[in-house]
């Protein structure tokens, strides 16, 4: 993207919802960010139709999508990734826990301050118990493991774990611009280049974790986060995991899972690429292109694997979208002789400076709307809060064996 400034031509506060800026002579896109709401505005320079947070029918609501509790086929191997010693260095009492920011299935993710360098952090709260239950030990310790070893600038960093009796905890970063996946609902769709923007940041972060053998597993809006700076940071590695060649545990969230996965046979990396193209589709289209309200019809039609292209997709996305999105592995971008280049080199992608990109030169199309300074949470929902028992040493600690690493 040699070119990025007309992500943000237009950008400026409006009532009236007419954000077309008609001095670009090209087609122009951008993000507007207001007071209360961000929206992205399409502008369309030469014909000044615009369409401002335009609702239609394929926008699903804004309901969490739920993700497929892996079912491990095969005992798992042995790591190779350097192991980073944070045991013992916090407690709770080390932190003051503001708020929650996201909820799953094993607890919550709080935002806390910490009680020495008053800086904020997100923590991931795990409760062992439900862990152990839901079969998710391994899981959740390679999560550690793997998040401990990363270091890019689009994925999000941990500092450290901890237990106590009940629960165990992770402090990362906290990545104050909320999910991507609360944007693009606000915004219905993201124009191409701005789509293009966020799928190239997360193809370098995709690119870095192949290249140490991780397999992401979970790519989905919800768990891209956006940086004050636009930038995006790769968060959630529940479902992270080494490999060297192939693995066989189905999980994932359904609108995203490959259909090697679904069929329960030996995959590679190359699922990593399929959600690549899932979620590109989405930015583009609003919705998933396999998209039912029932999970199993949902299965039923990625196995089949026929999905359409709204007629209005640049042809380069189109193209792009039906590489990435191919039933048979052997056929799939990001899979064949070149692996990674014939994505990066793809015409979709052409004016993309990738060198340029790693090294945050790129202006973003967005930045989120942070009106309270650091430590602001406004983009991210609101959650019920309940009397949290954290920090309790007493209890018997039925499941502190299974989690030695935190
Ligand atoms: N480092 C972080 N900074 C800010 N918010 C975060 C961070 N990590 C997670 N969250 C929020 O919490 C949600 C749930 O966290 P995630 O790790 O995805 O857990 P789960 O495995 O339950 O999906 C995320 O979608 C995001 O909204
Ligand atoms: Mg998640």
């Amino acid at each position: 993207m040699s070119d990025t400034g007309h992500f943000r031509e237009n950008l400026q506060n409006s009532n009236d919802g007419n954000l077309l800026d008609n001095s670009n002579e090209d087609t122009t896109q951008s993000i507007q960010s207001n007071s209360d709401s961000t929206q992205v505005v399409v502008s369309l320079g030469s014909t000044g139709d615009s369409a401002v947070g335009e609702g239609h029918d394929l926008v699903r609501d804004a309901e969490p999508r739920a993700t497929q509790e892996c079912a491990s086929a095969k005992p798992s191997f042995r790591t190779c990734l350097p192991y980073k010693e944070t045991k013992g260095k916090y407690t709770i009492y080390d932190f003051r826990v503001l708020r929650t920011l996201g909820t799953g299935f094993f607890g919550r993710v709080h935002l806390v301050k910490s009680n020495h360098n008053g800086r904020y952090y997100a923590m991931k709260v795990f409760r062992k118990r439900n862990i152990v239950k839901a079969k998710q030990v391994e899981h959740t310790n390679d999560e550690r493991r793997i998040l401990a070893s990363l270091q890019h600038p689009f994925i999000t960093r941990m500092w450290g774990t901890f237990q106590d009796s009940k629960s165990i905890f992770m402090v990362m970063d906290y990545i104050e611009g909320g999910e991507l996946f609360s944007l693009l609902r606000k915004s219905r769709t993201f124009p191409n280049q701005v789509a293009k923007f966020y799928a190239a940041e997360v193809l370098l972060a995709l690119e870095y974790l192949h290249s140490k053998n991780v397999i992401y597993r979970d790519l989905k809006p919800e768990n891209i986060l956006l940086a004050r700076s636009g930038h995006i940071k790769l968060t959630d590695f529940g479902f992270a995991k080494e490999v060297e060649t192939t693995t066989y545990t189905l999980c994932g969230t359904p609108d995203y899972i490959a259909p090697e996965v679904i069929a329960v046979q030996a995959y590679n990396k190359s699922v990593d690429w399929w959600s690549f193209g899932i979620l590109i589709y989405e930015m583009l289209v609003g919705t998933t292109p396999f998209y039912d309200s029932s999970p199993l019809k949902i299965y039923e039609k990625i196995t089949n694997g026929m999905f359409s292209i709204p007629e209005h997709i640049q042809p380069e996305a189109k193209s792009i979208l039906k590489g990435l999105i191919k039933k048979d592995v052997t056929y799939r971008l990001g899979n064949l002789q070149n692996g990674i280049d014939d994505i990066k080199q793809h015409p979709w992608f052409e004016e993309v400076v990738w060198g340029n990109l790693i090294n945050g030169k790129i202006e973003t199309p967005y930045e989120p709307n942070i009106p309270n300074g650091v430590g602001d949470s406004s983009q991210f929902e609101i959650y019920p809060e309940e009397n949290y028992d954290y920090g309790n040493y007493n209890d018997p600690d039925e499941f502190g064996l299974y989690f030695p690493d935190f």
